[in-house]
């Protein structure tokens, strides 16, 4: 591999801009080509970035011999279907959250990872945050001592338009798969098993799909997670993390970047970790550890975690959309 890791971002819309700024300052990274279902939206973005190669396709992109990894930035149901053509074309991937609206198709990526014996994670971003790090420490330093029960929060109001990504069911939309997923990624990350229960109720409104829902997760040992998420209801989002001995509170735990660790009611530590750019730049700084480490998945996100999460979804959905 050359000095730095070469990316390709494929679907150019809102998130990769995100992505693009976080990777910028990635001294690592290089981001050398981008592809659009149009070359005029490949060649603005690429402006915007200072991108050499631009692509009108997603399939001249992808077989770009000089290209590393491919961060895929499009509305989930594309996943599946552009990183089996990644992974096939021996590219390493980190594509978005959620990784697949299936865990079946899940499956089949996970399987052709390691047949091609090629890099693939979720770019479940909250993950590889230093606060988040610093509060798996806290966790595995047994500050609070055993966790009871996890609260999280995600929701904000979208205005109505049914053709938007986030109301149109063709495109994957609802509240569960956009956010849901990290309030399930940050229950997950913190009992490190699947549930054993799962229960989930949800308004499935006018365009099909589920407006705002509540989720609650049952572990082995009477272990709870409470979690809401909605695209039609401003909820605040924090993430408070209960356990025998004290708690610890994540303000907007999804971008989080600061915690405090409470040992009974008592203040006994805090952190304030800034993001050196926008918070995209952890990801892709741990999938190029990966890479260079020669590794086929993170232990961070690792593939299983990944399929954990998409198991409850596949359950959630089960009991929503008959
Ligand atoms: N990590 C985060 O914080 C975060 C935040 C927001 C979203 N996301 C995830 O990122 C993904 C993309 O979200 P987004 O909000 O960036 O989406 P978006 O802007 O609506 O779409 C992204 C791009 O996908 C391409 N695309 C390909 N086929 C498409 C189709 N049939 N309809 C619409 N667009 C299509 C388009 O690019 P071209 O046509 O130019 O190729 C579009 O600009 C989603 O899976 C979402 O869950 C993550």
């Amino acid at each position: 591999m050359v000095d730095k890791v070469r990316w390709g971002i494929l679907g150019p819309g809102k998130i990769a801009h995100k992505f693009a700024k976080g990777l910028a300052v990635v001294d690592q990274a290089e981001l050398v080509a981008v592809g659009s279902r149009s070359l005029q939206r490949a060649n603005e973005f690429a402006n915007q970035y200072q991108i050499p190669r631009r692509y009108g396709n997603y399939q001249d992109l992808i077989h770009d011999k000089d290209i590393d990894i491919i961060y895929i930035a499009t509305p989930h149901p594309f996943h599946y279907e552009q990183t089996l053509l990644c992974l096939d074309a021996g590219k390493a991937v980190l594509c978005e959250k959620p990784i697949a609206i299936k865990s079946q198709q899940l499956e089949q990526m996970i399987k052709r990872s390691r047949e091609k014996q090629v890099f693939l994670m979720e770019a479940m971003w909250t993950r590889f945050l230093p606060t988040i790090a610093k509060v798996r420490q806290w966790l595995a330093e047994d500050r609070i001592g055993q966790v009871r029960m996890v609260k999280a929060d995600f929701g904000f109001r979208i205005g109505w338009n049914p053709t938007s990504r986030l109301l149109d069911l063709d495109l994957a939309g609802g509240g569960l798969l956009d956010v849901g997923v990290y309030t399930i990624s940050l229950a997950q990350m913190i009992y490190g098993s699947a549930p054993t229960r799962v229960k989930g109720l949800a308004h499935i409104g006018d365009s099909g799909v589920d407006e705002q829902a509540g989720i609650t997760l049952g572990y082995k040992d009477g272990q709870l997670a409470i979690l809401t998420c909605a695209v039609r209801t401003k909820i605040p989002h924090n993430a408070d993390i209960l356990g025998t001995e004290g708690s610890i509170h994540i303000p907007s735990f999804w971008k989080a970047q600061s915690a405090t660790l409470r040992v009974g009611d008592k203040v006994v530590d805090h952190i304030d970790q800034p993001f050196r750019s926008n918070g995209y730049e952890y990801e892709a700084l741990e999938a190029i550890r990966c890479l260079r480490a020669g590794k086929l998945e993170s232990e961070i996100m690792s593939h299983d975690e990944s399929l954990e999460i998409l198991q409850i979804v596949d359950t959630l959905q089960a009991q929503w959309y008959r």
